[in-house]
Protein backbone atom coordinates (compact mmCIF):
# COMPACT_ATOMS: atom_id res chain seq x y z
CA UNK A 1 0.00 0.00 0.00
CA UNK A 2 2.84 2.19 0.99
CA UNK A 3 4.41 2.02 -2.50
CA UNK A 4 0.87 2.47 -4.25
CA UNK A 5 0.57 5.60 -2.17
CA UNK A 6 3.82 7.27 -3.23
CA UNK A 7 2.77 6.56 -6.80
CA UNK A 8 -0.15 8.83 -6.03
CA UNK A 9 1.67 11.43 -4.81
CA UNK A 10 4.14 10.99 -7.72
CA UNK A 11 1.15 11.93 -9.76
CA UNK A 12 -0.55 14.54 -7.75
CA UNK A 13 2.68 16.51 -7.80
CA UNK A 14 3.34 15.73 -11.56
CA UNK A 15 -0.05 17.13 -12.93
CA UNK A 16 -0.53 19.81 -9.67
CA UNK A 17 2.61 21.32 -11.33
CA UNK A 18 1.76 21.05 -15.04
CA UNK A 19 -1.18 23.07 -14.09
CA UNK A 20 0.62 25.48 -12.13
CA UNK A 21 2.80 26.38 -15.35
CA UNK A 22 -0.80 26.75 -17.28
CA UNK A 23 -1.73 29.11 -14.59
CA UNK A 24 1.76 31.08 -13.94
CA UNK A 25 1.59 32.05 -17.90
CA UNK A 26 -2.05 33.00 -17.37
CA UNK A 27 -1.33 35.36 -14.68
CA UNK A 28 1.94 36.25 -16.73
CA UNK A 29 -0.10 37.16 -19.80
CA UNK A 30 -2.60 38.58 -17.58
CA UNK A 31 -0.27 41.38 -15.51
CA UNK A 32 0.90 42.15 -19.18
CA UNK A 33 -2.46 43.35 -19.84
CA UNK A 34 -4.42 40.49 -21.35
CA UNK A 35 -8.13 40.33 -20.49
CA UNK A 36 -9.57 37.32 -18.21
CA UNK A 37 -13.03 36.21 -18.71
CA UNK A 38 -14.63 36.04 -15.11
CA UNK A 39 -17.85 35.14 -13.56
CA UNK A 40 -19.62 35.07 -10.49
CA UNK A 41 -21.07 32.18 -9.01
CA UNK A 42 -22.68 31.51 -5.48
CA UNK A 43 -22.65 34.91 -4.69
CA UNK A 44 -20.95 37.98 -5.75
CA UNK A 45 -17.64 37.66 -4.14
CA UNK A 46 -17.04 33.97 -5.45
CA UNK A 47 -15.32 34.10 -9.16
CA UNK A 48 -14.54 32.16 -11.61
CA UNK A 49 -11.73 32.46 -14.24
CA UNK A 50 -11.57 31.18 -17.36
CA UNK A 51 -8.03 30.13 -16.20
CA UNK A 52 -9.39 28.09 -13.49
CA UNK A 53 -11.72 26.22 -15.89
CA UNK A 54 -8.06 25.47 -18.35
CA UNK A 55 -6.29 24.71 -15.54
CA UNK A 56 -8.78 22.15 -14.24
CA UNK A 57 -9.55 20.45 -17.77
CA UNK A 58 -5.76 19.89 -17.94
CA UNK A 59 -5.53 18.26 -14.73
CA UNK A 60 -9.16 15.76 -15.64
CA UNK A 61 -6.98 15.17 -19.54
CA UNK A 62 -3.46 14.45 -17.84
CA UNK A 63 -5.61 12.03 -15.06
CA UNK A 64 -7.26 10.52 -17.61
CA UNK A 65 -3.90 9.71 -19.45
CA UNK A 66 -2.25 8.38 -15.94
CA UNK A 67 -5.13 6.99 -14.11
CA UNK A 68 -7.95 5.86 -15.92
CA UNK A 69 -10.49 4.41 -14.08
CA UNK A 70 -10.03 6.95 -11.27
CA UNK A 71 -12.80 9.23 -10.43
CA UNK A 72 -12.24 12.93 -10.16
CA UNK A 73 -14.19 15.74 -7.75
CA UNK A 74 -13.36 18.97 -9.23
CA UNK A 75 -14.22 22.91 -7.88
CA UNK A 76 -15.33 23.98 -11.35
CA UNK A 77 -16.66 20.43 -13.71
CA UNK A 78 -17.87 19.31 -10.26
CA UNK A 79 -17.98 14.85 -10.27
CA UNK A 80 -18.76 12.70 -7.68
CA UNK A 81 -16.63 10.22 -5.62
CA UNK A 82 -16.30 6.58 -6.65
CA UNK A 83 -14.88 3.22 -5.99
CA UNK A 84 -11.26 3.21 -5.65
CA UNK A 85 -9.32 6.27 -6.02
CA UNK A 86 -10.66 9.96 -6.52
CA UNK A 87 -8.71 12.60 -7.27
CA UNK A 88 -9.74 15.83 -6.00
CA UNK A 89 -8.94 19.44 -7.59
CA UNK A 90 -8.95 22.26 -7.02
CA UNK A 91 -7.11 24.47 -10.14
CA UNK A 92 -6.68 27.47 -8.48
CA UNK A 93 -7.21 28.22 -4.81
CA UNK A 94 -6.95 31.18 -4.34
CA UNK A 95 -8.78 32.33 -7.55
CA UNK A 96 -9.57 36.40 -5.82
CA UNK A 97 -5.97 36.56 -5.46
CA UNK A 98 -5.10 35.82 -9.24
CA UNK A 99 -7.36 37.62 -10.16
CA UNK A 100 -6.16 41.04 -7.84
CA UNK A 101 -2.53 39.88 -10.04
CA UNK A 102 -1.15 38.85 -6.06
CA UNK A 103 0.87 36.03 -6.11
CA UNK A 104 -0.43 33.78 -3.78
CA UNK A 105 -2.86 31.20 -4.93
CA UNK A 106 -1.66 27.32 -5.44
CA UNK A 107 -3.06 23.98 -7.52
CA UNK A 108 -4.41 21.69 -5.05
CA UNK A 109 -4.62 17.95 -5.78
CA UNK A 110 -5.93 15.15 -3.50
CA UNK A 111 -5.78 11.19 -4.14
CA UNK A 112 -8.51 9.94 -1.49
CA UNK A 113 -9.72 6.42 -0.94
CA UNK A 114 -13.40 6.03 0.95
CA UNK A 115 -13.41 9.98 1.50
CA UNK A 116 -9.76 9.68 3.07
CA UNK A 117 -6.78 11.87 1.82
CA UNK A 118 -3.75 9.43 1.30
CA UNK A 119 -1.46 11.33 -1.06
CA UNK A 120 -1.68 15.34 -2.30
CA UNK A 121 0.16 18.06 -3.88
CA UNK A 122 -0.29 21.72 -3.50
CA UNK A 123 2.03 23.50 -5.98
CA UNK A 124 1.89 27.64 -5.75
CA UNK A 125 2.63 28.94 -9.62
CA UNK A 126 4.65 32.24 -8.59
CA UNK A 127 7.33 30.83 -5.93
CA UNK A 128 7.05 27.20 -7.27
CA UNK A 129 6.77 25.94 -3.94
CA UNK A 130 5.43 22.18 -4.01
CA UNK A 131 3.93 20.83 -0.58
CA UNK A 132 3.62 17.05 -0.81
CA UNK A 133 2.36 14.67 1.37
CA UNK A 134 1.82 10.50 1.77
CA UNK A 135 -0.77 9.48 4.56
CA UNK A 136 1.73 7.21 7.03
CA UNK A 137 4.57 8.76 5.54
CA UNK A 138 5.01 12.50 6.51
CA UNK A 139 4.88 15.83 4.56
CA UNK A 140 7.50 17.83 2.68
CA UNK A 141 8.37 21.50 1.27
CA UNK A 142 10.38 20.98 -2.31
CA UNK A 143 11.50 17.84 -0.81
CA UNK A 144 12.59 18.97 2.62
CA UNK A 145 10.52 17.05 5.86
CA UNK A 146 8.14 19.31 7.70
CA UNK A 147 7.48 19.58 11.13
CA UNK A 148 4.49 21.81 12.85
CA UNK A 149 5.77 24.42 15.34
CA UNK A 150 5.33 23.92 19.15
CA UNK A 151 3.84 27.30 20.76
CA UNK A 152 3.90 27.52 24.51
CA UNK A 153 0.04 28.78 24.82
CA UNK A 154 -3.04 29.94 22.59
CA UNK A 155 -1.69 33.62 23.34
CA UNK A 156 1.42 33.23 21.76
CA UNK A 157 -0.34 31.04 18.67
CA UNK A 158 -0.79 33.08 15.40
CA UNK A 159 -4.07 31.70 13.50
CA UNK A 160 -4.98 31.31 9.96
CA UNK A 161 -8.84 31.66 9.28
CA UNK A 162 -10.69 32.21 6.12
CA UNK A 163 -14.53 33.03 4.82
CA UNK A 164 -16.67 31.60 3.15
CA UNK A 165 -18.90 33.26 0.59
CA UNK A 166 -21.91 32.42 1.90
CA UNK A 167 -23.14 35.69 3.59
CA UNK A 168 -24.84 34.07 6.76
CA UNK A 169 -21.80 32.51 7.30
CA UNK A 170 -19.87 35.49 7.18
CA UNK A 171 -21.59 37.18 9.49
CA UNK A 172 -20.92 33.85 12.05
CA UNK A 173 -17.41 34.07 10.95
CA UNK A 174 -16.69 37.76 12.04
CA UNK A 175 -18.27 37.10 15.57
CA UNK A 176 -15.84 34.23 15.71
CA UNK A 177 -12.74 35.89 14.66
CA UNK A 178 -13.91 39.08 16.78
CA UNK A 179 -13.86 36.45 19.52
CA UNK A 180 -10.81 34.40 18.98
CA UNK A 181 -8.38 38.11 18.14
CA UNK A 182 -8.43 38.57 22.15
CA UNK A 183 -6.92 35.18 22.63
CA UNK A 184 -4.35 34.78 20.52
CA UNK A 185 -1.25 36.34 19.39
CA UNK A 186 -3.01 37.12 16.16
CA UNK A 187 -4.93 36.21 13.16
CA UNK A 188 -4.71 35.74 9.35
CA UNK A 189 -6.57 35.50 5.99
CA UNK A 190 -4.37 34.62 2.94
CA UNK A 191 -6.95 34.15 0.83
CA UNK A 192 -5.66 30.42 0.23
CA UNK A 193 -7.04 27.68 2.28
CA UNK A 194 -4.64 24.65 0.84
CA UNK A 195 -1.89 27.25 1.80
CA UNK A 196 -2.93 28.09 5.72
CA UNK A 197 -3.13 23.98 5.53
CA UNK A 198 0.36 24.21 4.97
CA UNK A 199 1.48 27.06 6.12
CA UNK A 200 0.84 25.23 9.44
CA UNK A 201 2.62 22.47 8.50
CA UNK A 202 6.01 24.83 7.74
CA UNK A 203 5.19 25.94 11.52
CA UNK A 204 4.52 29.35 9.68
CA UNK A 205 1.24 29.36 11.26
CA UNK A 206 0.59 27.40 14.61
CA UNK A 207 -3.30 27.09 13.53
CA UNK A 208 -5.66 27.31 11.02
CA UNK A 209 -9.79 27.29 11.41
CA UNK A 210 -12.02 28.15 8.92
CA UNK A 211 -15.92 27.42 8.45
CA UNK A 212 -17.63 26.46 5.07
CA UNK A 213 -14.25 24.54 3.53
CA UNK A 214 -14.99 22.69 0.09
CA UNK A 215 -13.46 19.33 -0.29
CA UNK A 216 -11.09 20.16 -2.69
CA UNK A 217 -10.04 23.76 -0.25
CA UNK A 218 -8.82 20.85 2.20
CA UNK A 219 -8.00 17.29 0.53
CA UNK A 220 -4.57 17.85 -0.26
CA UNK A 221 -3.45 20.68 2.50
CA UNK A 222 -4.95 19.03 5.48
CA UNK A 223 -3.13 15.66 4.27
CA UNK A 224 0.13 18.29 4.83
CA UNK A 225 -0.68 19.34 8.01
CA UNK A 226 -1.71 16.07 9.44
CA UNK A 227 1.52 14.52 8.47
CA UNK A 228 3.78 17.21 9.29
CA UNK A 229 1.99 16.48 13.34
CA UNK A 230 -0.87 19.15 13.17
CA UNK A 231 -4.14 18.04 15.24
CA UNK A 232 -6.70 17.85 12.35
CA UNK A 233 -10.62 17.85 11.95
CA UNK A 234 -12.09 17.64 9.15
CA UNK A 235 -15.84 18.95 8.46
CA UNK A 236 -18.29 16.96 9.70
CA UNK A 237 -15.90 14.97 11.78
CA UNK A 238 -16.89 16.45 15.37
CA UNK A 239 -20.25 18.47 15.30
CA UNK A 240 -19.42 20.05 18.49
CA UNK A 241 -16.86 21.95 16.05
CA UNK A 242 -19.80 23.21 13.80
CA UNK A 243 -20.69 20.79 10.77
CA UNK A 244 -18.47 22.28 8.56
CA UNK A 245 -15.19 23.57 10.56
CA UNK A 246 -11.88 22.66 9.18
CA UNK A 247 -9.35 22.41 12.06
CA UNK A 248 -5.92 21.97 12.41
CA UNK A 249 -3.12 23.06 15.24
CA UNK A 250 -0.04 22.74 16.68
CA UNK A 251 -0.67 19.91 19.01
CA UNK A 252 0.97 22.05 21.70
CA UNK A 253 -2.19 24.24 21.73
CA UNK A 254 -4.70 22.46 20.24
CA UNK A 255 -6.42 21.86 23.31
CA UNK A 256 -6.64 25.25 24.05
CA UNK A 257 -7.53 26.23 20.95
CA UNK A 258 -10.15 24.29 20.85
CA UNK A 259 -11.99 25.06 23.67
CA UNK A 260 -11.69 28.35 22.47
CA UNK A 261 -13.16 27.89 18.85
CA UNK A 262 -16.40 26.03 21.25
CA UNK A 263 -16.22 29.75 23.49
CA UNK A 264 -15.86 31.92 20.18
CA UNK A 265 -19.08 30.10 18.71
CA UNK A 266 -18.34 29.05 15.21
CA UNK A 267 -21.09 26.28 15.88
CA UNK A 268 -24.15 28.80 15.81
CA UNK A 269 -25.68 30.01 12.85
C1 LIG B 1 -11.34 29.86 -1.26
C2 LIG B 1 -10.03 30.14 -0.55
C3 LIG B 1 -10.25 31.01 0.67
C4 LIG B 1 -11.23 30.41 1.63
C5 LIG B 1 -12.55 30.13 0.91
C6 LIG B 1 -12.30 29.24 -0.30
P1 LIG B 1 -11.22 29.42 -3.92
O1 LIG B 1 -11.12 28.97 -2.35
O2 LIG B 1 -9.41 28.94 -0.15
O3 LIG B 1 -9.06 31.20 1.40
O4 LIG B 1 -11.46 31.31 2.70
O5 LIG B 1 -13.38 29.48 1.85
O6 LIG B 1 -13.52 29.01 -0.96
O7 LIG B 1 -12.64 29.85 -4.17
O8 LIG B 1 -10.27 30.53 -4.13
O9 LIG B 1 -10.85 28.16 -4.65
Amino acid sequence: VGVAETELKDVAVQVAAEAAELVRRAREAMVAGEAVRVETKTTDTDVVTAVDHAAERLVRDRLAELRPGDHVLGEEAGGSPGDGVTWVVDPIDGTVNFLYGAPLFAVSLAAQVDGVSVAGAVVEPVSGRHWTAVRGQGAWLDGRRLAVSSPSRLELSLVGTGFAYRADRRARQARFVSGLLTRVRDVRRAGVASLDLCAVAAGWLDAYVEHGLHRWDWAAGALVAEEAGAVVHLPGADPALGADATFAAAPSIAGALYDAVLECGIGEV
